[in-house]
């Protein structure tokens, strides 16, 4: 699994370099220890925490007082009362001896992805978009909060459009890929992000998509395209994504062919078999193809029309 943060932070250190992480930080304890009794600082009192991991850790520790979570008049966010281990949960022993920090939360791959889990969801398990996290498929793929979080920062880039699809295609690189074709919806642009569709901590429906099914997802932004219409073309009632490829097409208007061949895939017998022959040849319609035309020539309405006479769809 990819932890986007941790892998970097850790990826980058070199093992040599914790021994004398470890000498560094136990001197700064013994020179504080000292200090710590005149100052009877309470084992929450974040300053507790951030005379070790103060501005010299490669890890950005301090800009969390920038955030949500460190807002001391916010009763909800614990960190008035709890500081620095109203996440980090109890750390007492740390405390006394910062070699003994396994039973702090948070402590990247040390700590087991549920046990992170759970220290998020304490206080958000009651949030509207968080409530169908358990069972979700990030969830079932054991993904921590943190995997797309950052906390340690006033700029949380998973909450911004133009920062969060990096987020998200750190993992889902087919999607990114997709993303990159000529027809798109402006994702890489930074106009729409990946959660105007998606819900990424567990949907009612499949695909994690923010509405029960994949049309109502569309139509969400695609009003027009509900109807009601008097003449219902099927596949567009029924699943947009019969003929869209909706992240990114190498085919103009996302589509999932391109021309005559989009409908053939259903309507190869009208085309070549009784429609053919009634209206035209076979070569008329090659002749008609070959030079750019196509079924939307006559068929302009496919995604369903409300004229009186529209049950083919040419007005
Ligand atoms: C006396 C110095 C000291 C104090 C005080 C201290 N720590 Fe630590 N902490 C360390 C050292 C040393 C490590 C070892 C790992 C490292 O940072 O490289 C560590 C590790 C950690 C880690 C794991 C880091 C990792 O790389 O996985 C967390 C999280 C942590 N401390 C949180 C806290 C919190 C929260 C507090 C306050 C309740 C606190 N620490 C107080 C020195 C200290
Ligand atoms: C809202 C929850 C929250 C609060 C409050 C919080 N942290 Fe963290 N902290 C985290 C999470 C989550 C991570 C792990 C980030 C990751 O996995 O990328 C972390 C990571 C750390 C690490 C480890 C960095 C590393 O090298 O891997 C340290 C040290 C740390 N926090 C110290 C602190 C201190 C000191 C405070 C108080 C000033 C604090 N934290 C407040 C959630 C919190
Ligand atoms: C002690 C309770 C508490 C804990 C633990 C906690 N949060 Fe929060 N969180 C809050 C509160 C309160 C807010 C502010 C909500 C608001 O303003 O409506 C918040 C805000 C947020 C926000 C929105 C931030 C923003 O800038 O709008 C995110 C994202 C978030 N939390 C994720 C997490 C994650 C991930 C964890 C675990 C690493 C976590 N929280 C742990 C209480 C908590
Ligand atoms: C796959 C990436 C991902 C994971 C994993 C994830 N989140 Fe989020 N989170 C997001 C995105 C994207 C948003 C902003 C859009 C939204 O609200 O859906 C967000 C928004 C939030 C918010 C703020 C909602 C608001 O009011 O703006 C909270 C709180 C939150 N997440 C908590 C959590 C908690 C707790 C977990 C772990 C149980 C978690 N998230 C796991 C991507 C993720
Ligand atoms: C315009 C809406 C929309 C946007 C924007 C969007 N998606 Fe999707 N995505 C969908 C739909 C619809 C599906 C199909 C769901 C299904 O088949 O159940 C899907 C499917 C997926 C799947 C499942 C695999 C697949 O192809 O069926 C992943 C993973 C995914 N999207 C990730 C992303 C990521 C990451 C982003 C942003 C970089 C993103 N999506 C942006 C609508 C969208
Ligand atoms: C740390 C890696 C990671 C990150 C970051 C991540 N995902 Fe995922 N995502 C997964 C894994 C693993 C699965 C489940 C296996 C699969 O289907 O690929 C998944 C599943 C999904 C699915 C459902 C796929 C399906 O088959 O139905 C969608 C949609 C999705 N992610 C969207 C997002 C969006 C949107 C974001 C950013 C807000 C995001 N993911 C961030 C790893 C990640
Ligand atoms: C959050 C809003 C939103 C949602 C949800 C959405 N779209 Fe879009 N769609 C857009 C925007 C914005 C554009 C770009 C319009 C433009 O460029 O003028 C667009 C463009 C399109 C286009 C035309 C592309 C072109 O090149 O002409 C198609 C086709 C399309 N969307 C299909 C879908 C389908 C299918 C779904 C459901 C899976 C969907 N959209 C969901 C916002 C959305
Ligand atoms: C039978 C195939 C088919 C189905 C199903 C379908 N479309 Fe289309 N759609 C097309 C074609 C063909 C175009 C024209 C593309 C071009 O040449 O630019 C188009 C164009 C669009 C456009 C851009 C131009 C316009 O008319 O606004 C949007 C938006 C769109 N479709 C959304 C949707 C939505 C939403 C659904 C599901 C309700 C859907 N489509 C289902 C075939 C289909
Ligand atoms: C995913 C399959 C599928 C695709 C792709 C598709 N159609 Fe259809 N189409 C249907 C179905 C199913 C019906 C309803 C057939 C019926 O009622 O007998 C239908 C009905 C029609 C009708 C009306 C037929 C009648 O007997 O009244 C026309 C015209 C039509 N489609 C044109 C198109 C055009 C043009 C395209 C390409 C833009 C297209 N279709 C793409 C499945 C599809
Ligand atoms: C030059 C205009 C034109 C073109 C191009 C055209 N059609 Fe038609 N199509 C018609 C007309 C007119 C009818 C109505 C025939 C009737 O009502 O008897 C029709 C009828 C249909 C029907 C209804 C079933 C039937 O056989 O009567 C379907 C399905 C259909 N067309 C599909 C297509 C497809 C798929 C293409 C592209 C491969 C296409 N058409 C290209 C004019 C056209």
């Amino acid at each position: 699994m990819h932890h986007k943060r941790l892998s970097k932070t850790r990826d980058g250190r070199a093992p040599g370099g914790w021994g004398l992480r470890f000498l560094a930080a136990a001197l700064v304890a013994a020179l504080l220890a000292t200090a710590a009794s005149a100052v009877h600082a309470r084992d929450t009192d974040p300053d507790r925490c951030t005379r070790c991991h103060d501005e010299t850790e490669d890890y950005p520790v301090l800009p969390v007082y920038k955030t949500a979570h460190a807002a001391v008049a916010d009763e909800r966010t614990r960190f008035g009362d709890a500081g620095c281990t109203s996440c980090h949960g109890d750390s007492a022993d740390h405390l006394e001896d910062d070699e003994f920090y396994p039973e702090v939360t948070f402590t990247g791959d040390r700590t087991p992805v549920a046990k992170q889990n759970e220290a998020c969801l304490d206080c958000h398990k009651g949030d509207s978009h968080v409530v169908h996290w358990q069972g979700s498929d990030h969830d079932f793929a054991e993904l921590s909060c943190a995997s797309c979080h950052d906390i340690h920062t006033g700029h949380d880039d998973v909450l911004f459009t133009d920062t969060q699809p990096q987020v998200c295609t750190d993992c889902h690189k087919q999607q990114e890929h997709e993303l990159r074709r000529p027809s798109r919806h402006p994702v890489p642009d930074g106009l729409m992000a990946c959660s105007d569709c998606h819900e990424p901590h567990g949907a009612t429906g499949s695909g994690l998509l923010k509405e029960p099914n994949i049309n109502e997802t569309c139509y969400s932004c695609h009003a027009e395209k509900r109807g009601p219409f008097l003449w219902e073309h099927m596949p567009a009632r029924e699943d947009c994504t019969s003929c869209h490829q909706v992240h990114g097409s190498i085919h103009r208007g996302l589509l999932e062919v391109r021309g005559p061949q989009l409908c053939q895939q259903c309507h190869l017998d009208e085309v070549f078999g009784d429609h053919a022959s009634r209206m035209y040849d076979r070569d008329q319609l090659g002749t008609s193809f070959a030079a750019g035309r196509n079924c939307l020539n006559c068929h302009s309405q496919v995604h369903g029309s409300n004229h009186p006479q529209g049950y083919n769809f040419r007005r």
